[in-house]
């Protein structure tokens, strides 16, 4: 059988293996890799969906393939939604601690700890686009707690839990995070395609 191809712009061989067994018999999954795309996409979007779409462009214009991209962040209501697109180097580092240690120094003495992580995926398939949306609101903590995970996760606690991010299983934190609500939106719609 003949499978569509479908490419994860992604560099990470876990996310794209994880999502190619969620649509086995329905998708070949690709990563970067796999097409011998080397390059470091630019993400010089404003928004978390113009920089997906700006991934999955790439590979759809320069490859001529259907592609879909993700791009993720934590936007806390008192900081105006920073760190949001910054995420990843918020610091000025791409440094885990750092930009959580610079999040809570900014967070000090702020009442209003609303906080929500958000992931957008941009699907380009068929010459077309699609957008899908992921979110999980939460608060941010006084201080770090947990140690798995990465990012933000130590200082991330979900409505309706007790622990943080960090402190939870990947398996737990896949079934409820902004990613998980995003891919699964995904997922229904490429298998509604098939
Ligand atoms: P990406 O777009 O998925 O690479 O995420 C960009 C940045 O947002 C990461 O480097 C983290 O700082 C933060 N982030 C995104 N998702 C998560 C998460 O699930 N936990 C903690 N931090 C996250």
């Amino acid at each position: 059988m003949i499978l569509p191809e479908l490419v994860f712009a992604t560099n990470n061989k876990h996310k794209t293996e994880e999502i190619g067994k969620l649509l086995v018999n329905q998708y070949k999954v690709l990563n970067l890799k796999d097409i011998g795309c080397d390059v470091d996409i630019p993400e010089t979007g404003n928004s978390f969906a113009e920089n997906a779409e700006l991934k999955s462009s790439y590979v759809t214009e320069n490859f001529k393939l259907d592609c879909f991209a993700d791009d993720s962040g934590l936007e806390i209501d008192a900081l105006d939604n920073e760190p949001g697109i910054y995420s990843a180097r918020y610091s000025g580092v791409r440094d885990d601690l750092e930009n959580l240690n610079l999040v809570l120094k900014k967070m000090e003495g702020k009442a209003n700890r609303k906080a929500h992580f958000k992931t957008v995926i941009s699907l380009n398939q068929n010459n077309k686009n699609y957008l899908f949306e992921g979110v999980i609101y939460g608060h941010i903590t006084q201080t770090p707690i947990g140690d798995e995970g990465f990012g933000y996760d130590p200082i991330f606690m979900p409505i309706g839990y007790d622990r943080t991010f960090a402190q939870m299983s990947m398996t737990e934190k896949n079934e409820i995070s902004h990613r998980a609500i995003a891919m699964k939106k995904l997922i229904a719609f490429l298998k509604e395609q098939v």
